[in-house]
């Protein structure tokens, strides 16, 4: 099955998805990448704008997983917003996705935080941590263990780290790894959101359609 992962960091998401998923990985941050890419070394990483790929490109994949970034839509954005008196727009790229992936009709998930407005399009998940708009019929999420409480602001890498399974970077391989393991979602939550959200594209693919 063709995977595309748009907006991969350091692959939180990814962290678990089987081994015959062929992943095509894009990411900005060219450190960011390379160090997706040294944990991944099979998948094809670009170094290119997500969203141009989303909207171009979603429609050669058999499924597709984005993770656009928070910051306009997160909650702290908006005390952050209100403290400096800094105009806060939310980034409609994300929406965009999500329309354009349900128009497409391709396997899907877009990932984000909790949005701090009224939701244009509700999602279709809802976790501790992350909102979830899915082509997959409701399902049943195995609760994390050890992560409740971890969005402190001084949590260091390691902790998340511990907390989702997931192996620490080199040092300086990131210019900032506390952030991209915030950032990252827990390997549990993507393997499961992925595998209900692929799971026609994974039959079609094995049943030889
Ligand atoms: C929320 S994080 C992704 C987390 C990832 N899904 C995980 O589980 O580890 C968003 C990522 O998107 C990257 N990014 C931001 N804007 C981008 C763009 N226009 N194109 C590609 N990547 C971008 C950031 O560098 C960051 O690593």
């Amino acid at each position: 099955v063709k995977v595309l992962n748009a907006y991969a960091g350091i692959g939180g998401n990814r962290h678990l998805w089987p081994d015959d998923w062929q992943v095509t990985a894009v990411e900005l941050d060219p450190r960011i990448a390379a160090e997706y890419a040294r944990r991944y070394p099979d998948d094809v990483v670009l170094v290119e704008d997500a969203h141009a790929v989303v909207m171009d490109r979603a429609h050669e994949f058999d499924a597709v997983w984005t993770s656009p970034p928070c910051p306009t839509h997160s909650r702290l954005a908006k005390t952050v917003a209100s403290r400096t008196g800094r105009p806060l727009e939310p980034d409609p790229r994300l929406w965009e996705e999500i329309a354009h992936l349900r128009t497409l009709g391709v396997a899907h998930v877009v990932e984000n935080v909790h949005v701090y407005y009224t939701p244009p399009i509700a999602p279709d998940v809802v976790t501790e941590r992350h909102w979830y708009w899915t082509s997959a019929a409701p399902l049943m999420l195995t609760p994390p263990a050890g992560t409740r409480g971890i969005l402190m602001p001084d949590t260091p890498a390691s902790a998340y780290a511990a907390a989702y399974g997931l192996p620490m970077s080199p040092r300086g391989a990131l210019s900032d790894s506390r952030k991209a393991f915030r950032n990252a979602v827990i390997p549990l939550e993507g393997l499961e959101v992925a595998t209900a959200a692929f799971e026609s594209a994974l039959s079609m693919v094995s049943d030889g359609r």
